[in-house]
């Protein structure tokens, strides 16, 4: 057929498959990197077990209509992030679609995919009520159509025990799969996915120094998205607590004017941290690279079937730690397995080969510790993690640069609710960050330390750069990278600017503002709201100039619940909201709940966001039963929203004189019909 010369439709699989005599495909849903990690694991797991390779591959780049043609000595593999209320990834879509729609035909003519081999590998969070909704849709929808899965399902909790979970799983989906593909173990081998060369010299305008796109030096137009970060400069950064700085929340102010990129009120905004200076040197120190981490290297896939090049290249050593591969997360278990034979003594070797192997061990040290990798490394061969790293108080592995690149997931970027309207504010986002800081849990090895988030301290570091403000973090390192234009030709203005891109939601309001509206969001669960206010000034400012001083009158009312621990501490836009209410003419009612300063609940309890909605139960029946009213809930999904929900479905069966289950049954009408809406996160 013409797509077996390989020249054929580049959106066919199967050609590409028996092309390169990969036995294994394997599709990732993937948000935000997670999957497409797993999905490259597996593709190695399979290599150095088996010897086979993979193709590994993006679903949005293929059609489905040939899933059917599978050779019968290979297998499919998904890989499957549940994103939200039980949503596919974006890049997932198009395949729920054709697995989920009993009428698309595969080239069989039927909906059917009898005896072709699968696995399953889903991934999501349990904090959410749709927990690994799309991987176990998969499973069925598979299996309806005759399909035959190998091994049990797996299932990750990225809200606790990802990593965990995935290691449990894959023994016993290996042995499946040896078994259903005929293969045996042992007949790969370590083979290498990258090489790195260093160049000896290269136009140093042709270097990449933390640009995340290879769109940023060779100047090629293109949208700004996750693949391609807008760099934007910082129009405004300031604290938001009045607490003198002992706990922070940062609001900047991100100036997108010219760049293209547009937004609306509840979208999110993908924030690309760097890697503190201090990790990185604790990693160029332990990896020997110190003196020449200013080298430029290429990298090269070896197989760019299985894997790419995850950064643009030619990048240095100091770059891809800095600002391409995830060196401050917790190290993961099964990397310190992989390592240990680089060790630099007996000793080093056997500290990361137990590491490994004990898993009560590694939950006790490394988990509990939050250790990053390079603190790993030095703790096993004896240095002092305290100290600032240097070559001389750090041993040296000899771990293969390659090595670090295929066994370190990308950086990947953090994203916050936009706080902002572009209604309001068409030119710049607004950004409502809480700065993560928190001890770790001592163990026998190290007492506890304080852990920095990297998103949110690398905006507080942004902050205080950008207000001259003394500079005493260490934890943090400032964007003094350059982004645009020839290498040392910088303004200062370059120096603060945050590569970002945005995301779109689904997290509007209504578009009659007659729809009563309750928007609930403690701490920095208000920032969207604060985008979905402003939204609302916007609209009664063109109406009321157009229409009159009585424009209003028919709006339905917006009430917001906020809640913090003082009036006087941590009460974020404190000044704005007045005004809001103000131009909305009384249509804005605001409810705060103080949780440390009286008054308390008479048996001397906190007074929360949901104590204040039952207060309010019978405003609040009325808006969603007769005005057929809009709820939205942001903030933290563990305690906080599953509590609104449940004094808002107490409130609803009692309204409609029925039980609380009554209630209940009206909230997942209510989501269905996305008028509740959650914009929650763990
Ligand atoms: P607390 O820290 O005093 O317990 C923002 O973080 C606000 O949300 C704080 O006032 C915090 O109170 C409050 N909060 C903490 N847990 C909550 C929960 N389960 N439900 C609602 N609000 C909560």
């Amino acid at each position: 057929s013409k797509l077996s010369n390989g020249h054929g439709n580049p959106r066919d699989f199967v050609a590409k498959m028996k092309e390169g005599k990969k036995r294994l495909i394997i599709f990732y849903g993937s948000q935000t990197g997670t999957a497409e990690e797993y999905a490259i694991r597996i593709a190695k797991e399979a290599k150095t077990k088996f010897g086979l390779t993979s193709l590994v591959c993006d679903p949005e780049e293929y059609d489905f209509e040939n899933l059917d043609q599978v050779p019968e000595d290979s297998c499919v593999v998904f890989v499957m992030a549940t994103y939200g209320e039980g949503e596919p990834t974006d890049n997932a879509v198009q395949l729920m679609q054709n697995l989920t729609d009993s009428s698309f035909e595969f080239s069989n003519g039927e909906h059917k995919l009898e005896g072709l081999k699968y696995v399953v590998f889903a991934l999501g969070n349990k904090t959410y009520e749709h927990y690994n909704a799309i991987g176990r849709q998969v499973d069925t929808e598979l299996t309806k159509m005759g399909a035959v899965r190998i091994g049990n399902v797996g299932e990750g909790d990225d809200d606790k025990s990802m990593e965990e979970d995935y290691l449990e799983w894959k023994d016993s989906m290996w042995v499946a799969f040896a078994e259903a593909m005929n293969v045996e173990e042992g007949q790969g081998g370590d083979t290498p996915d990258f090489a790195v060369t260093e160049l000896e010299s290269h136009p140093p305008e042709k270097v990449y120094l933390g640009e995340l796109s290879a769109r940023a030096l060779t100047k090629t137009k293109g949208i700004h998205d996750a693949k391609n970060p807008y760099a934007s400069p910082v129009k405004v950064a300031r604290e938001l607590f009045q607490l003198g700085g002992e706990r922070n929340c940062v609001h900047v102010e991100l100036d997108i004017e010219g760049s293209g990129i547009t937004y609306q009120h509840g979208d999110h905004v993908g924030v690309w941290p760097l890697n503190p200076d201090v990790e990185t040197d604790r990693l160029l120190c332990a990896l020997g690279l110190y003196e020449k981490k200013d080298t430029v290297i290429n990298v090269d896939s070896l197989d760019p079937a299985l894997a790419k090049v995850p950064f643009p290249v030619p990048s240095t050593y100091v770059s891809v730690l800095r600002h391409y591969v995830d060196i401050s997360a917790v190290v993961g278990r099964q990397i310190l397995g992989a390592l240990a034979k680089f060790a630099p003594s007996p000793t080093a070797e056997a500290f990361l080969r137990n590491l490994n192997s004990n898993k009560e061990e590694y939950a006790a040290v490394v988990t509990n510790g939050c250790l990053k990798l390079g603190e790993v490394l030095q703790l096993a061969a004896g240095n002092d993690i305290s100290a600032r790293p240097t070559p001389q108080n750090t041993a040296a592995w000899t771990i293969p640069f390659d090595i670090v690149i295929s066994s370190i997931p990308r950086l990947q970027p953090r994203y916050y609710s936009i706080s902002s309207s572009p209604k309001l504010n068409a030119t710049s986002i607004h950004v409502t960050a809480v700065v993560l800081k928190y001890e770790s849990i001592a163990n026998q090895l190290i007492t506890p330390r304080l852990v920095y988030g990297i998103g949110s301290n690398f905006l507080l570091n942004i902050k205080h750069a950008a207000n001259g403000e003394s500079q005493e973090l260490e934890h943090v390192s400032l964007p003094v990278y350059a982004i645009e234009g020839p290498r040392g030709t910088h303004k200062v203005e370059d120096l603060y600017k945050i590569p970002v891109h945005v995301r779109r939601s689904t997290f509007r309001l209504p578009t009659n503002p007659r729809t009563p509206v309750i928007m609930v969001g403690p701490g920095t669960g208000v920032a969207p709201f604060r985008g979905f206010v402003q939204e609302r000034v916007a609209l009664a400012r063109r109406t009321l100039e157009k229409n009159g001083s009585d424009a209003l009158a028919d709006w339905g009312q917006i009430s917001l619940f906020y809640g913090c621990r003082k009036s006087t501490e941590d009460f974020l836009y404190k000044d704005e909201w007045p005004q809001y209410a103000d131009e909305l003419k009384g249509k804005f009612t605001m409810h705060c709940a103080f949780s440390r300063e009286p008054p308390y609940k008479p048996d001397g309890s906190k007074v929360y966001v949901q104590d204040l909605i039952w207060d309010d139960r019978k405003n609040i029946a009325d808006a969603i039963l007769n005005g057929k009213g809009y709820v939205y809930i942001c903030g933290d999904a563990k305690s906080m929203s599953k509590a609104v929900e449940e004094v808002l479905a107490r409130i609803l069966g009692e309204a409609k004189g029925g039980s609380e289950a009554e209630g209940v049954a009206e909230i997942k009408l209510m989501k269905e019909r996305s008028r509740l809406m959650l914009d929650v996160w763990s």
